[in-house]
């Protein structure tokens, strides 16, 4: 075997030893994140960098979080979540008026789904909801499932909504158990594992950005068919649904569509 390899070469040896298909990815961004990590850990090439991958399992989990870009905070987007809590969610009570199934796709350290569940809880829907937080990434699903966090996370938070549902411990921000029992974390990977089904609310956000326009659109296909006609899919500030009638979605507010 020659002694260097290319980009593709190393993507395919990763595909076949961790399962982790790199070719769903945007090209450039992810190639150019992962020659910066090599530079900073003075690896001379895509083979020896691989190489020191395989060789230990620490190295392995600090390269998988370092590619699956983390940041999260909470109320992240503040006009989404008053929209979602003066508009979407109002009226998903009052048209179903059962369970309410919602999904944080790429939930990250827990953030998302905990801002869902406060609102839900301010507005007395929270014994109706059941929330499931996914992510492929085990260390901020662990972060997530202890629920603390220091100030920056807490983002654009009111303080209000800080003293009534967080538990401060010295620099540290405990969310409660009332907030925290109503989600259910676990791990999954968006592009091979079954999505949830009969969902309420999708949220997807910050998380599509890094994926290529064809593994956009399988996602989408997948959320709509999760979808309850009615139901609503919110995406990131930054990210861009093209002709959404295409997936049975019609825009609602900026970045929150509903199914037809
Ligand atoms: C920037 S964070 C977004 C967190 C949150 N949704 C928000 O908007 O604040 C992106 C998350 O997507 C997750 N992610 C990336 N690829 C994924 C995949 N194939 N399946 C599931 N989660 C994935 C990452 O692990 C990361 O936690």
């Amino acid at each position: 075997m020659k002694n260097e390899w290319d980009y593709g070469e190393f993507k395919a040896a990763f595909f076949r030893r961790t399962g982790l298909d790199l070719n769903l990815y945007k090209d450039k961004q992810m190639e150019r994140r992962i020659l910066q990590l090599m530079q900073r850990q003075k690896k001379a090439g895509y083979k020896e960098f691989y190489e020191h991958l395989m060789a230990s399992a620490s190295a392995l989990e600090f390269f998988l979080n370092y590619l699956t870009i983390n940041t999260s905070e909470f109320f992240r987007d503040t006009k989404v979540y008053n929209l979602l809590e003066e508009h979407v969610f109002p009226e998903l009570g009052r048209n179903f008026p059962g369970k309410l199934v919602v999904w944080s796709a790429g939930c990250s350290i827990g953030a998302e789904p905990y801002t869902v569940a406060i609102i839900l809880h301010r507005l007395k829907l929270l014994h109706r909801a059941e929330i499931h937080a996914t992510d492929i990434d085990d260390k901020a699903l662990l972060f997530a499932q202890q629920g603390c966090y220091n100030e920056k996370q807490l983002g654009r938070i009111p303080a209000a909504v800080v003293e009534q549902y967080f538990t401060r411990e010295e620099n540290l921000y405990s969310i409660k158990p009332e907030i925290s029992r109503a989600v259910r974390f676990r791990r999954h990977n968006l592009l091979t594992d079954e999505p949830v089904s009969r969902c309420h609310t999708i949220f997807c956000r910050n998380v599509f950005i890094y994926f290529k326009p064809e593994t956009q659109h399988f996602l989408l296909q997948r959320f709509s068919h999760a979808l309850y006609p009615g139901g609503f899919l919110v995406i990131g500030s930054a990210e861009y649904i093209a002709n959404p009638a295409q997936f049975s979605l019609t825009k609602r507010y900026n970045t929150i569509f509903q199914k037809e």
